[in-house]
């Protein structure tokens, strides 16, 4: 089968001719129609995460799936072949810039019905980051007031929709011209991040969820209120997180320290930091698949490319300006163009 691949890391990404997936125990064989590109593609790609996330070469990239289910491994007990499904791989099994992947049933969940292959392949990794840190991580609970960074990018455009479902008061950072999309996911306060500062307008929020720089993720401090929660997904990661990935001695003293000075301002003002790095779970997608049923959480689509134009798709991603997902289609060998 056609996929995009890595040699090694920093390597350019290139099409390849790869063996045909085989499904083993528990999971099924995907025939990918739409994949969406995330920010972690890039940095698997540059080496970032080889201590914490070490890939066998040559590598597929991408994480988030639409498509259809064409086979079935042994003990696979819920889906069927012809079912239309979306997913985020998870552990080593990355490689959404593929015709085909062998994935766990359990990453799996239904295709939302109202949604298209691109819409739905855009959801997976940014939604369940969304849920992962407002419901489990946050707990947030109605009317609570909760800062999004970034909230034009992938993660804050759904951030924004779930938080509202939840009840929260959201607050989100934009540049000027991403304002009204803001407002259209539902965001209560916006700040235009070109023309004010956050932290001089903010006070007494609940929680924060960053996905920005360090400068940012200190200055977030000052809009939380002493109990709040400073949550982010851009780093630094912390030692709970080390040790939630079972990291070894060395990798465990290094996350230590680069997060020491943030657990310690954190602390002395009464904000728990913590870091949070998403897992795949079909049971949350398949939540996050009914709200985008009932209209809860629309896609925001940034682009949308052919499969033979993912590395296009990748600098796009690079760029740091994406308004929403960048989307990749036509894989397999009929390129085929939008269904
Ligand atoms: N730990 C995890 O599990 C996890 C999961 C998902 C994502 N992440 C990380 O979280 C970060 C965000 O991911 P993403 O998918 O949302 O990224 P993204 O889609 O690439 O974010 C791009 C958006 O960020 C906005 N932006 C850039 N600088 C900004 C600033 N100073 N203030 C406000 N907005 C700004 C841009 O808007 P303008 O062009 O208008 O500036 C653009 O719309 C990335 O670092 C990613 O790796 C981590």
């Amino acid at each position: 089968m056609k996929a995009f691949a890595i040699d090694a890391y920093k390597a350019p990404l290139k099409l390849r001719e790869l063996p045909e997936p085989v499904a083993r125990a528990g999971e099924v064989i995907v025939s990918i129609e739409a994949a969406s590109v995330n920010p972690i593609d890039v940095k698997v790609a540059s080496g970032a995460f080889k201590a914490i996330l070490p890939y066998d070469m040559p590598l597929v990239l991408g994480h988030d799936l639409a498509g259809i289910v064409t086979a079935v491994g042994p003990g696979v007990s819920h889906a069927k072949v012809g079912d239309a499904v979306i997913a985020c791989a998870g552990g080593d099994g990355i490689g959404t810039f593929a015709e085909r992947i062998a994935i766990a049933e359990t990453d799996i969940a239904k295709k939302p019905s109202n949604l298209d292959m691109t819409e739905a392949a855009s959801l997976p990794l940014v939604a369940l980051t969304a849920w992962q840190v407002l419901v489990e991580r946050a707990q947030i609970k109605p009317g609570q007031r909760i800062l999004i960074h970034a909230g034009s990018g992938g993660v804050g455009t759904v951030a924004i929709q779930l938080a509202k479902h939840l009840g929260a008061y959201v607050a989100t950072t934009v540049s000027t011209s991403n304002v009204e999309l803001a407002r259209s996911l539902g965001a209560d306060v916006i700040i235009d991040y070109l023309m004010e500062s956050f932290d001089h307008i903010m006070t007494d929020y609940d929680v924060v969820l960053h996905t920005l720089d360090d400068k940012v993720l200190e200055r977030s401090l000052r809009v939380l209120k002493p109990g709040g929660k400073l949550i982010s997904i851009s780093g630094p990661p912390d030692p709970a997180f080390a040790k939630a990935i079972g990291a070894n001695w060395i990798v465990r003293q290094i996350l230590k320290l680069t997060s020491a000075g943030i657990r310690r301002k954190a602390r002395q003002q009464g904000i728990d930091y913590s870091f949070l790095f998403m897992r795949s779970d079909g049971g949350q997608l398949a939540e996050i698949a009914r709200l985008a049923e009932a209209g809860i959480i629309r896609p925001v689509i940034d682009q949308v490319f052919a499969f033979e134009d993912a590395p296009a798709a990748l600098d796009r991603s690079a760029s740091g300006r994406a308004r929403g997902k960048i989307v990749v289609r036509g894989h397999g060998s009929a390129l085929r163009p939008e269904a």
